[in-house]
């Protein structure tokens, strides 16, 4: 399956995704790096890798247009999948439309734990035992999609959010990659078909 990827900044989710489709047995290749941000890190970290690159930056422009804009890159390299990653900006309801089923997010709580920004401030202030991360289908509403795959990471004595993030960041890493390739065979797996079987009997 080809993915494109969304970027706003380091990138550091984009690069895991990217090395995993390395391996010969990925189902997926990354086919394009785009963002919002001209100077994201990791677009220059995609061109090393012979990978397709765009950007432009948002400011100014109407969040239709822009994400317009963005759906015509994702049509001329034939994307059939979008994998949102650091991606900073709210998707536009018809650009979601669009990409209904076919666009993942990876966000840095335990969903429906925290939706939006500020995760790990949230979760140490609000005592919580644990943080994480959580992949899920984006749908219209903010963070808000069927979560697909989650990985709780223990908050330490006298965690700070940086200290929580950096940890957050590693099960980030070790969580997009498998749950894209399980999500792009999906229709080969048996729990999906079970799961149309049941839709159909029911
Ligand atoms: C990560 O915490 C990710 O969960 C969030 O953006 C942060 C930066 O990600 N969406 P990356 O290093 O740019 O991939």
């Amino acid at each position: 399956a080809r993915v494109a990827v969304l970027i706003s900044g380091t990138g550091t989710n984009m690069a895991a995704l990217l090395y995993a489709a390395k391996a010969e047995s990925c189902p997926y290749e990354i086919v394009l790096v785009a963002s919002n941000n001209p100077d994201a890190a990791g677009l220059a970290l995609a061109a090393a890798e012979g990978i397709a690159t765009w950007s432009l930056s948002h400011k100014g422009m109407n969040r239709d247009a822009f994400d317009a804009l963005v759906d015509d890159q994702l049509r001329a390299v034939g994307a059939d999948y979008v994998a949102l990653a650091g991606y900073m900006r709210i998707l536009s309801s018809d650009f979601v439309a669009k990409w209904q089923d076919r666009m993942l997010n990876i966000h840095p709580s335990l969903l429906p734990l925290y939706k939006g920004l500020d995760t790990h401030r949230k979760a140490i202030e609000a005592g919580d035992r644990h943080g994480g991360c959580s992949v899920h289908v984006v749908t219209a509403d903010l963070d808000d999609g069927p979560v697909l795959a989650q990985t709780p990471v223990a908050i330490l004595p006298g965690d700070t959010p940086d200290s929580l993030a950096a940890r957050v960041l590693i099960a980030e890493h070790q969580l997009y990659p498998p749950t894209l390739a399980a999500y792009v065979t999906r229709e080969r797996s048996a729990g999906w078909l079970l799961g149309r079987v049941r839709d159909l009997a029911l």
